[in-house]
């Protein structure tokens, strides 16, 4: 369901439709209903939501699994990737202005872009990627963010340098491939049979399916892991790294005695909504350089399908919610 007509009955009013959950549990409690329009704070910028990403985040959340690192409150709007217009601007806000096609990944202890509107603080929005529509625009600032700043500020990787990209055909991993591609490094991607040649188009060199063949009988002396599987995966990957390479992780690290005899740097980090990275990825999109994966776009009311679906934990590139369709959308 798109809300064309829905949309427009509900500019005027102080609801609109959202995605929220009163309680963590399964997808069943996830549920459709009208929410009161965000109100406006001086620093934020109100987002007509075009299309809302989803993520991995999402369904931990909903589950109850990240209430320690995201404490919300009930009823809690999901969602923490959004394309979308301003629709309105806060008093302290100077650099937007209604009608700007925009996206960000808002803060992920707040609601979120599961809605047709949601409040983000302006200093977190970017303008969005001119070359893309808003559902492939919504699919990129969460897993871009990740990737970019994993592989760049985090695993400081170089040109010629050889890295192994884990789950490369995931949300993330795609992402990463095109970055290290993009870099000049030498990458070694990990996935299952049906995705290797599309993570080899996506500029992997070599691409290992990991239901066949164990990554570390045939890799060594590697600079960089980007480990977004974590446990015994992680912990097979310090055989692979060369003494004193990195091993960056988007979910627990857990350095043990192989990655310490190596002198390995194990680290995990979240990655932050940094609008010089989103403008610095909007600048390769824009120049042909970088292409978000969008696998499947799904309605608003599907949000329970698109993330059970998400938590199998086989997608391909990326998920997104249509809220409002592209015809729609105010042409920039
Ligand atoms: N710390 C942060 O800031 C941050 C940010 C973003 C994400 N994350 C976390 O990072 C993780 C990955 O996120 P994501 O969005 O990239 O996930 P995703 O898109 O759901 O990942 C799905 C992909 O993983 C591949 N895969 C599954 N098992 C694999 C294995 N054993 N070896 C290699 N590939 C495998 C699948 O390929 P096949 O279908 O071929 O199996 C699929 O394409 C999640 O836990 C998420 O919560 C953390």
């Amino acid at each position: 369901m798109i809300y064309e007509q829905g949309i427009q009955d509900t500019i005027n009013r102080q609801h609109m439709k959202a995605v929220r959950i009163h309680s963590f549990g399964g997808p069943e409690v996830l549920k459709f209903e009208d929410a009161p329009k965000p109100e406006l704070n001086p620093d934020e910028v109100l987002i007509k939501v075009y299309a809302s990403g989803v993520n991995p985040i999402d369904w931990k959340i909903r589950s109850g699994m990240g209430k320690e690192k995201f404490p919300g409150s009930f009823p809690l709007t999901l969602g923490w990737d959004v394309a979308g217009v301003i629709e309105a601007v806060g008093s302290a806000v100077k650099n937007f202005r209604k009608g700007e096609a925009v996206y960000s990944r808002p803060d992920p202890t707040k609601n979120g872009s599961y809605a047709e509107y949601v409040a983000v603080k302006a200093d977190i929005v970017e303008r969005k990627p001119e070359s893309l529509d808003f559902a492939h625009a919504a699919a990129v600032p969460l897993a871009g963010l990740t990737a970019w700043q994993g592989l760049f500020d985090h695993g400081k990787l170089q040109a010629g340098q050889k890295v192994l990209i884990h789950a490369a055909s995931g949300g993330v991993g795609s992402f990463a491939v095109q970055f290290a591609s993009w870099k000049g490094a030498h990458i070694i991607g990990t996935t299952s049979e049906k995705n290797i040649a599309f993570v080899k188009s996506l500029g992997a060199d070599e691409v290992i399916d990991y239901k066949n063949e164990k990554f570390e009988e045939r890799l060594q002396n590697l600079d960089l892991v980007f480990d977004t599987l974590g446990g015994e995966i992680q912990k097979r990957s310090f055989r692979v790294l060369k003494n004193g390479g990195r091993l960056i992780t988007t979910v627990r690290p857990e350095p043990d005695e192989v990655s310490n005899a190596k002198n390995i740097l194990v680290e995990g980090f979240m990655a932050l909504s940094v609008p010089e990275d989103l403008e610095q990825i909007a600048g390769l999109i824009d120049q042909g350089k970088i292409k978000p994966v969008v696998s499947r776009i799904m309605p608003l009311d599907e949000a329970a399908e698109a993330q059970k679906l998400s938590e199998q934990g086989h997608v391909k590139g990326k998920i997104v919610l249509q809220v409002l369709k592209e015809s729609s959308a105010i042409p920039q």
